[in-house]
């Protein structure tokens, strides 16, 4: 296999939900120039810095934000709350000056209903631009013309009354979806992505680009026999089996047709969100490595049981998945999951996936806030924002993950000067930037420090990953490239591991997740703390030594 060299491999995605990041104007929603007045936190070239490799930003396009910008009225201009192209392009150039790339999102499968395109389709049959979304008649007893359901809840399909058809909408009613099978809406899309790579962005992150195409009959979803009998009584879609609704093998060719063109360009990434079974994810990859470069892989996100076993299982399963063209990548936690260190159940867990998310081979991405350790914030019922929250109960909201960031003890936690869109966590006077940098071993220090040594460390950016049995509760592997090991060990239990590694040569610390210890230990017998993570490498005059052993 060749060494992986492209930036996309070697680095790290940090993603920005731009509402919650920073507010530069005062209206309560972050902006584009928040983050611009950021980037030197995010990589101003030093070890104090946090030491990211790229952005990426969640929509900031035309919207009417019923789904908080996944649902774009325009593809090629930005919304006022956020700023205008001018502020883009001067983010894009203030990023590259701190060599930080800029990826942005791109909403393929579908446009807001105010998008000008879906107001013309849906004016008459006869329209130009009917045929640019997904319209069908209603079945004979003027039922929607199929089963499917609405992530968000209720049917995927509503009743036009001025035209007598319905339209198909996966999430929102508010989210009419394309029709990718139409060669003009290809070329329109493509045109978006032009218009953005012109501007000088250097990747996607393309929102459910398995979506796109749907089975050509729009047939039915088989039920599914395992759905949980406690779904809200609208939750259609969780009852069914995904089977026709995405994921078509017809979809692989605009893949590679994505691929193309960002080929066309020099060293631009696409990255897709994608879910599913292993053997149809890793297609996206394409077949000689021809269509995305990083299909998003949430399994470690997704994984329930926190253990060693589970860890270790699902890191295996798909190294064992990709073939050598594909170059893997993790994903911890993202604007549509409750946050890590909640999920993960607590600070030192969120410590322990820290480590774990910066030493596995492949590209990492970060969620604004997990490097705080950042818990889910608390909603009150009138305090909801997110539609999935709303449809289908508070339990399920995502708000919870896109409280504002918290920069200071100061009134709304340094992100604005007045009353935020969410509310600020109550932690925030505890928990923030400018307490945890003070701190010499809080959570952001640590993951700064495996920031960067991961940057200056071929095996752990690069080298081969190389999982070894040593203990139940601990998941330990190797990464090497070249005469460069780093060994790294994760204690899953909330009891002391004591692991025993045949080595030839002395090893030493050089990080731990509770960051107060770097020395020598001997292989034969390492204790780790409950929950204790650390890094170690053979005292060797070439490896990176940070004290010596
Ligand atoms: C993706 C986004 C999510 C959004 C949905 C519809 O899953 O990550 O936030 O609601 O697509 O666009």
């Amino acid at each position: 296999m060749n060494a992986p060299t492209a930036w996309w491999q070697r680095g790290v995605i940090y993603q920005i939900y731009p509402r919650s990041f920073q507010d530069s104007s005062g209206n309560g929603i972050g902006d584009l120039q928040g983050i611009i007045n950021r980037l030197d936190y995010l990589n101003d070239g030093t070890p104090h810095s946090l030491g990211i490799d790229a952005i990426w930003i969640s929509p900031f396009y035309p919207s009417p934000m019923a789904d908080f910008g996944y649902d774009v009225s325009n593809y090629n201009d930005i919304h006022p709350l956020f700023g205008d192209l001018a502020t883009f392009d001067r983010l894009v150039a203030a990023a590259h000056q701190r060599q930080i790339k800029v990826i942005i999102d791109y909403v393929p499968n579908h446009t807001s209903d105010q998008h000008p395109w879906f107001i013309e389709s849906r004016r008459s049959r006869s329209s130009s631009k009917r045929d640019w979304y997904i319209w069908r008649d209603g079945r004979a007893d003027g039922s929607p013309p199929n089963n499917w359901g609405s992530f968000f809840g209720g049917p995927a399909w509503t009743f036009d009354e001025t035209t007598g058809q319905y339209y198909l909408h996966q999430f929102l009613r508010e989210q009419p979806e394309l029709n990718w099978r139409n060669p003009a809406v290809q070329d329109a899309m493509f045109d978006v992505l032009r218009f953005w790579l012109e501007r000088g962005v250097d990747g996607f992150r393309m929102d459910v680009v398995g979506l796109i195409l749907k089975d050509a009959e729009l047939r039915d979803n088989p039920i599914n026999p395992n759905a949980d009998p406690n779904l809200p009584a609208n939750d259609l879609h969780s009852r069914l089996e995904h089977v026709y609704n995405g994921d078509q093998d017809e979809v692989h060719p605009i893949m590679r047709q994505f691929r193309q063109l960002l080929d066309g360009y020099s060293e631009r990434v696409a990255i897709g969100e994608l879910w599913g079974p292993l053997p149809r994810w890793v297609r996206y990859y394409g077949d000689n490595g021809d269509g995305l470069h990083l299909p998003f892989n949430f399994r470690l996100m997704d994984e329930t049981a926190w253990s060693a076993s589970a860890m270790r299982a699902a890191v295996d399963a798909l190294e064992a998945a990709l073939p050598a063209f594909a170059w893997p990548n993790y994903v911890l936690g993202n604007h549509d999951r409750i946050r890590l260190a909640t999920r993960f159940g607590g600070q030192a867990q969120a410590r322990l996936a820290a480590m774990m998310l910066l030493t596995l081979r492949g590209t990492p991405t970060l969620y604004y806030g997990d490097e705080l350790g950042l818990e889910n914030g608390i909603i009150s019922p009138e305090q909801l924002q997110d539609p999935q929250g709303i449809n289908l109960g508070v339990e399920r909201t995502r708000d919870v993950a896109r409280t504002p960031m918290q920069w200071d003890a100061a009134p709304h936690a340094g992100f604005s000067t007045t009353t935020p869109w969410l509310p600020v966590s109550l932690d925030y006077q505890a928990r923030n930037v400018a307490v945890q940098d003070a701190a010499p071993t809080s959570i952001l220090n640590l993951y700064r420090q495996l920031l960067w040594l991961r940057r200056q460390s071929p095996a752990l950016h690069n080298g081969r990953y190389q999982p070894l049995a040593v203990h139940p509760d601990c998941f330990v592997y190797l990464r090497q490239a070249g005469s460069e090991q780093a060994l790294i060990a994760l204690n899953f239990s909330d009891a002391p591991c004591t692991i025993s590694i045949p080595a030839a040569q002395p090893h030493q610390v050089i990080l731990s997740t509770h960051l107060d210890r770097e020395e020598g230990v001997n292989l034969a017998a390492v204790t780790l703390r409950p929950f204790e993570g650390v890094i170690l490498t053979p005292c060797h005059p070439d490896t990176i030594i940070l004290t010596p052993c």
